[in-house]
């Protein structure tokens, strides 16, 4: 093996000892515990399981979280009308619409809903809009992105002309995980379905993010040898060796490529626990926003 593991979990751990140690500074000084509210809409059995464990990471830091559920017939009205309640919640100063929605409602209108200075995913169109723009700066960066930058610059903190390959445009990861590394001036190239020779374009990152959900679709072969390999997937592949008859597995074939990257993150333990600890954190930033 050659690669350096990017641990996500400790560095995650650390970020929520500071959060923690902020929102404790906070309370002492008689200021109210940041507030967060999930909104989750439907049964999606993935969302309830995110949910939760943000939920369980506030409780861990001191942050008051509300947790709303609306069933999945709930109409477009029903749910924008939840969420400018909570904009005028002054215990909230957070609120994450889990996604996806059910079909049939406008996540571009519930997401336009939220107020910006509470909109700690960092998904409405304004703060999407200046994360995309030169000499703007939105209020707010979407939490897996965020958390993988803070990855990839403990690898390389000068990510100046450095190659950067994303795996992916989704809106949630792909699409603002491309305009951060271009604002910290790499060159980026975004991939997708439709792309040709992917694996040598693969191969020409020096730092590569994978987030388009297929179980170890990216070999070692693809890799340039010492690049920065950081893995957004979650996968779940059957395994009858395991207790639960699957386990979790990346976009990246990690045996493989480990043995040719310089730094690599482990799913799970990488990316995961850092798309929390960014929530966390732009809680804080929210409650500070707020006074
Ligand atoms: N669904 C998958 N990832 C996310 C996320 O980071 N935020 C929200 N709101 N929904 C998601």
């Amino acid at each position: 093996m050659t690669a350096q593991i990017l641990d996500g979990a400790a560095v995650a751990e650390k970020i929520r000892a500071d959060v923690a140690q902020a929102v404790a500074e906070r309370l002492a000084q008689g200021r109210p515990a940041p507030g967060l509210a999930t909104v989750l809409v439907g049964d999606n059995p993935a969302s309830h399981v995110y949910v939760r464990s943000k939920h369980k990471a506030c409780q861990q830091v001191g942050i008051q979280s509300f947790g709303y559920e609306l069933p999945a017939t709930a109409s477009q009205a029903e749910v924008e009308a939840l969420v400018r309640e909570l904009n005028a919640d002054p215990r909230v100063n957070g609120i994450l619409v889990q996604l996806p929605l059910p079909s049939g409602l406008d996540e571009e209108r519930v997401l336009s809903a939220i107020s910006i200075e509470k909109d700690v995913d960092g998904f409405h169109p304004l703060n999407i809009g200046r994360l995309a723009q030169k000499g703007r700066d939105p209020l707010f960066v979407p939490c897996t992105p965020a958390g993988c930058m803070v990855l990839i610059e403990s690898a390389l903190p000068d990510l100046n002309g450095v190659n950067a390959v994303v795996l992916g445009r989704s809106n949630i990861v792909g699409m603002p995980m491309a305009l951060l590394l271009v604002r910290a001036n790499a060159t980026v190239t975004v991939c997708h379905s439709r792309t040709r020779n992917l694996r040598e374009v693969v191969r020409q990152a020096d730092v590569l993010v994978a987030a388009v959900g297929r179980a170890e679709m990216v070999r070692g072969d693809w890799i340039k040898p010492g690049a920065v390999v950081v893995d957004v997937g979650m996968n779940r592949v059957e395994d009858p060796t395991r207790p639960k008859g699957y386990r979790l597995t990346g976009d990246v074939c990690f045996d493989e490529a480990k043995e040719v990257a310089g730094w690599i993150t482990p799913v799970p333990g990488g990316v995961g626990p850092m798309t929390i600890a960014m929530l966390l954190q732009n809680t804080l930033r929210a409650a500070r926003l707020a006074g």
